[in-house]
């Protein structure tokens, strides 16, 4: 049975995962094991960076954004030779299992520590939602409710001026965010990876809404679309004559993923923290605990890695009838 466990926040930083840390801490010392926080993520773990903590250590953060351990991405970890290095820190601490909350590199990471032998469980955070073996991942729901405002915030100067804006969001390769924030904030145009639009596409689109009568139009285009805001800009450059509306552009980059986070992460965090460790306590490691269909679901770490869990682009065809 396992007494004594590591953790470590990896890659991007997600809203909810202080609230995770928390969840595996304290579920942890629930059992009458101990924890160590590794800080930095596989970078700190290589310099032998951690601590241990305490219920007190993990107080009043449930609400931070960020992370305490601090994160950092880490390619020396997909080199054999630094997991190696990794490993023995790990022994020399006494850490009998690892907990890593982060996305898809890091999870990638986790399941080659995994296959080399050591107990690892991985908790899903990014706020690109792109983890197979899950739902939703954690820092999402924030990530799209700020990119929401966003959009809310630009409707009404748009309106205003009679104008279209293209907000674009992050998520890497996917385009969740994008579309979940579309749907809701009722966007003329939604342009993801999953399901390109050229420049002209998009541009055809705000045209047509300035054609019906619209005083506003607003096109939201995740980070890894082909069509991103420069190309769109180009095409309008050459075309704004023709569409009607004036164009305006908003990156909004790493405020998606900065401030406290909704209540729907702290929630999603604590139960994936919790599962965690109720995972090592069950004798299960080399697996992701994920929220699939409302139930906290162990998939392997093998099935996980190399694969990505792309938006739902039937969902598109909706966003379009409403836009009408
Ligand atoms: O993976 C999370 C994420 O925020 C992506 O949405 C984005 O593409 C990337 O990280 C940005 O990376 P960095 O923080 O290293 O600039």
């Amino acid at each position: 049975m396992v007494k004594k466990i590591a953790v470590l926040t990896s890659g991007g930083d997600a809203p909810g995962m202080n609230a995770a840390v928390r969840a595996v801490t304290r579920g942890a010392l629930a059992k009458g094991w101990e924890v160590l926080g590794i800080r930095n993520g596989y970078a700190g773990l290589l310099e032998d960076e951690m601590r241990a903590l305490q219920a007190r250590d993990v107080g009043g953060i449930i609400q931070s954004g960020g992370t305490m351990l601090g994160s950092a991405r880490c390619p020396e970890f997909a080199e054999p030779a630094g997991r190696t290095r990794a490993l023995s820190i790990l022994e020399k601490n006494g850490a009998e299992a690892l907990v890593v909350i982060g996305g898809n590199g890091s999870q990638s990471g986790s399941a080659s520590l995994a296959r080399e032998g050591f107990p690892v469980v991985g908790v899903p955070s990014t706020i690109d939602n792109d983890l197979y073996g899950n739902d939703v991942s954690i820092g999402c729901d924030t990530a799209i409710n700020i990119t929401l405002e966003a959009v809310d915030r630009l409707r009404t100067t748009a309106s205003s001026h009679r104008r279209a804006f293209a907000v674009e969001t992050m998520g890497r390769n996917c385009g969740y965010i994008a579309l979940m924030a579309g749907i809701a904030g009722g966007a003329e145009v939604i342009a993801l990876p999953e399901s390109e639009l050229a420049p002209e596409d998009v541009a055809e689109r705000l045209r047509a809404a300035y054609q019906r009568g619209k005083t506003h139009a607003l096109a939201v285009i995740a980070e890894g679309a082909k069509c991103g805001v420069r190309a769109l800009m180009e095409y309008y450059g050459a075309h704004r004559r023709s569409i009607g509306f004036d164009l305006r552009v908003t990156r909004l980059g790493h405020v998606v993923r900065g401030g406290i986070p909704s209540a729907a992460d702290r929630v999603l965090a604590t139960r994936l923290g919790a599962a965690a460790v109720d995972a090592l306590a069950a004798g299960a490691h080399g697996v992701l605990v994920g929220i699939i269909r409302g139930d906290a679901v162990r998939t392997p770490l093998a099935e996980i890695a190399g694969r990505m869990r792309p938006a739902d682009a039937g969902l598109l065809e909706l966003a379009r009838v409403m836009a009408r």
